[in-house]
Parts: C-alpha cells; structure tokens; sequence
C-alpha cells in the first residue's frame, strides 16, 4: 500500500530530495483523491456484489462481463466520467427501486435505495470536485 502511494506521487519528486511547499501540497492532495477513489471503488464492488446476489436469490443469473472501462486521460477527464457513471447508476437504479415497487418486492426496493443513498453521496462528491 505504502508503495504505491509513493509510485502515484513520484512524478512530483524533484529529484533534489526536497519538494517545494506548492509540490507537498499538490501530492498531499493527490494522495487524498488516490483514497478517495479507492473507497469509492471499493463501495461499487459492494454494490455489485449486493446486485448479484439479489439477482441470484430471485433466480437470475448475474453478469461475469464489465462494461468497457474507460481508463486515462486528466484528472478532470477521470471526475466527469466517474460524474457521468453516478448519473447513469442513480437512473436506473430509480428505475429499479419502481419495478421493485410495483412487483411488491420490497426487499429489492429497500436494497437499491440504500445503495443510492450512496450513489448519491458519490455524485454530491465528484460534483465538488469539479467546482
Ligand atoms: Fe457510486
């Protein structure tokens, strides 16, 4: 763990030994949004982990393919697709949350508006970050 944050910030190294205060700052901050990330991604392997077993108990057979992942670009680039991901989550799991509701299935119900209190959460989040 500690490796990589040092891999993430290496291009910030002056190579004199000392980084200057802006440079501290900067991967300061850039080590807060790596964690930040992180966390983030590791509630969507929750989330997908909840789907699929909701999917499984109601006798479907969950997914093995991802959609394709976008990778690179800046890091603006990074928050407006994570942006646009949040969005597309929260319609159609507000979709779902309807279905649910209107088959009576409240457990489903129940299960996707929790994991949309925190889509949300991720959206209020990324939205921030790019002001
Ligand atoms: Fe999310």
């Amino acid at each position: 763990m500690k490796k990589k944050k040092l891999q993430f910030s290496s291009g910030l190294y002056t190579g004199t030994g000392k980084l200057t205060m802006g440079e501290k700052v900067t991967q300061k901050l850039l080590e807060l949004l790596k964690d930040l990330f992180e966390d983030i991604a590791i509630e969507e392997m929750k989330h997908a982990e909840k789907i699929a077993e909701r999917l499984f108990y109601l006798g479907g057979t969950p997914t093995t393919k991802p959609t394709p992942i976008i990778v690179g670009g800046s890091l603006e680039e990074m928050i407006k697709s994570n942006l646009k991901a949040e969005n597309e989550a929260i319609e159609l799991y507000t979709e779902i949350i309807k279905l649910a509701d209107t088959e009576g299935d409240s457990t489903t119900r129940l299960m996707f508006e929790e994991i949309m209190t925190n889509e949300e959460e991720h959206k209020h989040t990324f939205t921030i970050l790019l002001k």
